[in-house]
């Protein structure tokens, strides 16, 4: 999939729906997303983003309703897109008995870079990027937590994918390398690489192009945060999600503390 069909958006789904015995994890999502651009989904435990994320590359079979990405049919063409992806689970999927080095390795071989010289070369690039180049032969069971995060994004992205799929891919991991991630995906944003990011942080949220504010499987809102802090009428991006799922936003002088909780 490398630049995948002709210019067709990075995914066009359409009445998406996904039902998982009595609950309706996806219920008739439509939404299009152009390349190139940084893609928040945001939302509340259990809305639907991790199963529209797992949808988009096929790992979902949908009950009903069509995904497209990059052109393709995800469920006729759902390796091609796979090829082309690179997806960052919520939960840490490593081996944890394998060095740093070990489990990048092993996902660039999966994804095909079968030059050992050019395999090295990315490695070490992307090791330096998450700022784990020092401990590329420790085994991952003796990494933080946050460090785990580090390596995971670091396997997500070994492959040079055109399309980033990173579900809540900051968690754990501190301030200031937080920041230097935001900086990368930026900069891949800029070079043509369309990222859909989930995420429950609203700086992260302020970040991203365009958002898509999920609730009980379905779009509530959709588009840049300043639109959606319009339509909300509020000043910023949590209250508005708050307003916009129908609960009102607790007064200013009360909300000082900014860790309330969101349903
Ligand atoms: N494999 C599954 N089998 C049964 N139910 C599932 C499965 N995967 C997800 N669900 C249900 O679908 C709904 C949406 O879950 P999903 O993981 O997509 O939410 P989410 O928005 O990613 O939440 P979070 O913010 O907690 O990660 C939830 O009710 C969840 O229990
Ligand atoms: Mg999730």
């Amino acid at each position: 999939m490398s630049s995948g069909n002709g210019q067709a958006p990075a995914v066009e789904v359409s009445g998406l729906v996904k039902q998982f015995g009595a609950v309706r994890a996806l219920d008739g999502l439509s939404l299009t997303i152009p390349r190139g651009i940084i893609y928040g989904l945001l939302g509340p435990n259990g809305a639907g983003k991790t199963t529209l994320i797992r949808a988009l590359i096929g790992l979902v079979r949908p009950t009903s309703g069509s995904v497209q990405v990059m052109g393709y049919n995800v469920l006729t063409a759902g390796a091609q897109v796979r090829a082309g992806s690179g997806y960052m689970t919520q939960s840490p999927a490593l081996y944890s008995e394998l060095s740093v080095w070990e489990n990048v390795d092993f996902s660039a071989r999966i994804f095909g870079l079968t030059d050992g010289g050019k395999r090295k070369e990315r490695i070490s690039q992307v090791l330096q990027l998450v700022e784990l180049d020092q401990r590329a032969n420790t085994p991952v069971s003796n990494l933080s937590g946050g460090m785990r995060q580090r390596v995971l994004l670091a396997c997500t992205l070994v492959h040079q994918p055109q399309l980033l799929l990173l579900d809540e891919p900051t968690v754990g991991v501190d301030p200031q390398l937080r920041y230097s991630f935001w900086r990368y995906f930026r900069t891949l944003a800029d070079s043509g690489v369309t990222l859909i990011v989930s995420s429950h942080v609203m700086d992260e949220a302020e970040r991203c192009d365009r958002l898509g504010l999920m609730r009980a499987g379905k779009l509530l809102a959709e588009g840049t945060a300043a639109e959606i802090r319009a339509r909300a009428g509020t000043a910023n991006l949590e209250d508005a999600f708050l307003q916009l799922s129908g609960i009102t936003p607790l007064p200013a002088s009360d909300s000082g503390g900014g860790d309330r909780i969101q349903q």
